[in-house]
């Protein structure tokens, strides 16, 4: 049995939500893709955010991300508000705190992999002491330390993902968000990408990631599910004491 203490103190918030809603207007009707939706995601949690098509997984990724802002409401990152930043400052930010994997890569197709592990240093005035040593090491960690120099239309699936997984990871973000990240790869490569994600969150990374299949959203120690812009379910696969799973329905807040 754990002897770890019944009561803990909730880690820290790395993405908080306060009445965050995202409209766009379609002629006549405002689609409400996020709907006063309040939540907060905490250090060292992996989430899946689940729910059906149109509910507004990727418009809350999106936000996440600063890669689209809120019509009205609160974003904050690590405490900072990125309502009165400009796009430079958010570019910044992001390129600072976020690692982004798409279902579709996104790598840049004239760019190596060693310099697509290093694109978001591009966004930041000082490249950082030591980081093209760094790049290598996370190349070899997601097992392409011989690929240095293939372009993505030399290397597989699986691996333009881990190219977009190393460069996540390049400047050490507090939030690594995946929309679909194993969505065009076959099963046994999308479980070496979700086993790479474990390993992750084992080492105390803050992982969002949207999913349609049942089975990766197992994988995540909590399950955000979504319905018109609006939080349906919160469940917690695993409780982080150990202790047994529970689930309760939205309305009671965020996690912990
Ligand atoms: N650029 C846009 N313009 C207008 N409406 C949009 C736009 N982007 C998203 N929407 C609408 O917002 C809602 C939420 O979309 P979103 O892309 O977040 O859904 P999703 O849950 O990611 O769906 P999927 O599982 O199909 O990827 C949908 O009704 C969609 O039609
Ligand atoms: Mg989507």
């Amino acid at each position: 049995m754990s002897s770890r203490p019944l009561v803990h103190t909730a880690a820290e918030p790395v993405a908080d939500l306060e009445h965050v809603s995202r409209v766009y207007r379609m002629g006549q009707t405002d689609v409400r893709a996020l709907d006063d939706f309040s939540f907060t995601f905490r250090q060292g949690e992996y989430w899946a955010v689940m729910g059906s098509s149109g509910s507004g997984k990727s418009t809350l990724l999106n936000i996440l991300g600063c890669l689209d802002r809120p019509n009205s409401g609160t974003y904050r990152v690590r405490g900072e508000d990125t309502q009165g930043l400009s796009d430079d400052d958010l570019s910044e930010l992001r390129s600072r705190h976020l690692g982004f994997v798409f279902q579709n890569y996104n790598l840049l197709p004239q760019l190596n992999v060693l310099e697509n592990i290093l694109v978001p240093i591009f966004y930041q005035d000082v490249p950082p002491p030591g980081i093209e040593e760094r790049a290598k090491e996370l190349a070899r960690r997601v097992g392409l330390g011989t690929r240095l120099e293939h372009r993505p239309t030399e290397l597989s699936g699986g691996q333009q993902q881990r190219v977009a997984i190393a460069r996540a990871l390049i400047n050490d973000p507090a939030l690594i968000l995946a929309d679909e990240a194993t969505g065009n790869l076959d099963s046994t490569t999308a479980q070496e990408i979700l086993a790479l994600l474990d390993e992750l969150h084992a080492e105390g990374k803050t992982i969002v990631l949207v999913t349609h299949e049942p089975e990766v959203g197992k994988r995540a120690q909590h399950l955000l599910r979504l319905k018109d812009g609006r939080i349906e379910e919160v469940r917690h696969n695993r409780a982080p004491s150990g202790g047994p799973s529970s689930s309760n329905t939205a309305g009671t807040g965020g996690a912990g």
